[in-house]
């Protein structure tokens, strides 16, 4: 075996350490037909800790994070409070952030373009410092990713923003608390006007603001530090500006996304697992879904358990912003669907090219119709292990669930998408039985 696996199956980590140019070269090999069973302890929320980290630029203090993940996307916006002069430093799944030392005020764009996420520090160096320069994101395989919300409430509020050679710029100016009519409930928009408010005076009124949770345990968080921040988790936030911002010590929430990729790999490998470190709020969408297709799921404590069923069923499926059905699950449901009895029918209302996993099923037998933003899944009670790659974090999700239903071996490569929002998913999935390994 190579030294790499044998480095990565000590360390469980997806990917090998010998990586060329970002592509690894080693392929995760899923050997099918195992029902998952036994429990698994879901690990702090990707998608809560980025924005948090973003808002740590808004304090003078020292602040604790606990539950942090091993994740890449959150070593690139370490990476990104490095590079503006904060200092970090991580003890297992703690880290410690302390921006008192900030004086940069921009985020390149090799940075930019490696995480979407990196722009969620623009609203907090505008706030803080009164300026900030972010490159353009970037779209990435599932949409083009404008950040016209997050620009047009930051120029709402007072600052003056400009859009030059790829880089969106930013000056305090007379900023100053406003009311804001979001014209779609953007999670990252509500996130950076949030954190552009926090530090102005007057008071700021965010109407049709996303509701989903990672902006409650941002709001909870920003309190904490001295934030007057109320409304989170409805449509309509109310941001009074205070003077400076404290440290804290906060405990993340966990992965929701990462709770309902587990539970469709039980669903689809009939198994029998229980999740520790949920919130059963924050995936009662999918708990919904996951009993429509005939799944048991018993709710006990912070935990869950859930037992697949020999015929899964099929259903429909609509992505919406939360409370909805999210959109981060569309992919692993659909190799869920492809399994089904029946056929089934997904919409995908939030992201415009986000069924780039659907070839990559169809090479594993799967009989999927598109039709814009409509997926038609026609069920087959088999598919066949195929050589298949990650196109995007969840799609690679999707594609490791159809891979431990398949008879035979699937070979997925380009690992580095899965790697940046799982935490060594890898060990996980074989704690609970999965056969899986690694191709040099
Ligand atoms: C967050 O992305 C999540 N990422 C995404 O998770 C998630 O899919 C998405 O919210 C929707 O729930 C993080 O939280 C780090 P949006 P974000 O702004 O904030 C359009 C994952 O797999 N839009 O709510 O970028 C946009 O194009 C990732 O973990 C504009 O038109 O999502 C999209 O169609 C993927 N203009 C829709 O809104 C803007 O200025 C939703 O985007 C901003 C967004």
């Amino acid at each position: 075996m190579e030294a790499g696996s044998r480095f990565a199956q000590r360390h469980g980590r997806l990917i090998n350490i010998f990586h060329y140019g970002g592509v690894y070269l080693q392929d995760l090999l899923i050997r099918g037909g195992n029902s998952l069973k036994g429990q698994v302890k879901i690990s702090g929320s990707k998608n809560a800790i980025l924005p948090i980290m973003a808002a740590c630029l808004l304090s003078d203090g020292e602040i604790i994070l606990n539950g942090v993940p091993d994740l890449e996307d959150i070593k690139v916006m370490s990476e990104v409070l490095e590079i503006l002069g904060a200092v970090i430093k991580r003890q297992d799944d703690v880290l410690v952030i302390n921006c008192s030392s900030v004086d940069a005020c921009e985020v390149p764009e090799y940075i930019s373009r490696k995480m979407r996420a990196s722009n969620l520090v623009m609203g907090a160096l505008l706030s803080r410092f009164g300026r900030a320069r972010v490159a353009y994101p970037g779209g990435c395989a599932i949409g083009s990713r404008p950040m016209d919300l997050h620009l047009k409430g930051f120029i709402n509020l007072g600052y003056e923003v400009a859009d030059e050679y790829g880089y969106m710029s930013g000056l305090k100016k007379n900023a100053a608390g406003k009311e804001i009519m979001l014209d779609f409930p953007s999670v990252g928009a509500t996130e950076n006007i949030i954190m552009a408010s926090a530090l102005i005076p007057g008071t700021t009124i965010i109407r049709n603001a996303a509701r989903e949770p990672e902006i409650i345990d941002l709001q909870n968080f920003l309190n904490r530090m001295g934030a007057k921040i109320r409304g989170a988790g409805l449509d309509c936030i109310r941001v009074e500006g205070v003077d400076r911002l404290g440290g804290v010590e906060h405990t993340v929430i966990p992965d929701r996304i990462e709770a309902g990729t587990f539970m469709a790999a039980a669903a689809i490998t009939r198994g029998d697992v229980y999740l520790e470190n949920v919130i059963h709020e924050h995936i009662q969408p999918t708990i919904a879904k996951l009993r429509e297709t005939g799944a048991e799921i018993i709710l006990n404590g912070s935990g869950i358990r859930i037992i697949g069923n020999k015929k899964i069923r099929a259903t429909d499926v609509k992505t919406m912003p939360y409370p909805g059905f999210p959109t981060d699950m569309q992919p692993q449901f659909m190799a869920l669907l492809s399994v089904a009895r029946g056929t089934s029918v997904i919409v995908e209302t939030i992201f415009e090219n986000r069924f780039m996993h659907v070839p990559e099923l169809r090479r594993m037998g799967a009989e999927i119709k598109i039709e814009g933003r409509v997926a038609i899944i026609k069920g087959k009670s088999h598919l066949e292990g195929a050589v298949v790659e990650a196109t995007d974090l969840r799609a690679g999700a999707a594609l490791i669930l159809a891979g431990l239903y398949a008879e035979g071996e699937t070979r997925l490569g380009h690992l580095e998408h899965v790697e940046r929002g799982y935490e060594n998913i890898h060990l996980k999935l074989k704690n609970l039985g999965a056969d899986l390994g690694f191709h040099p």
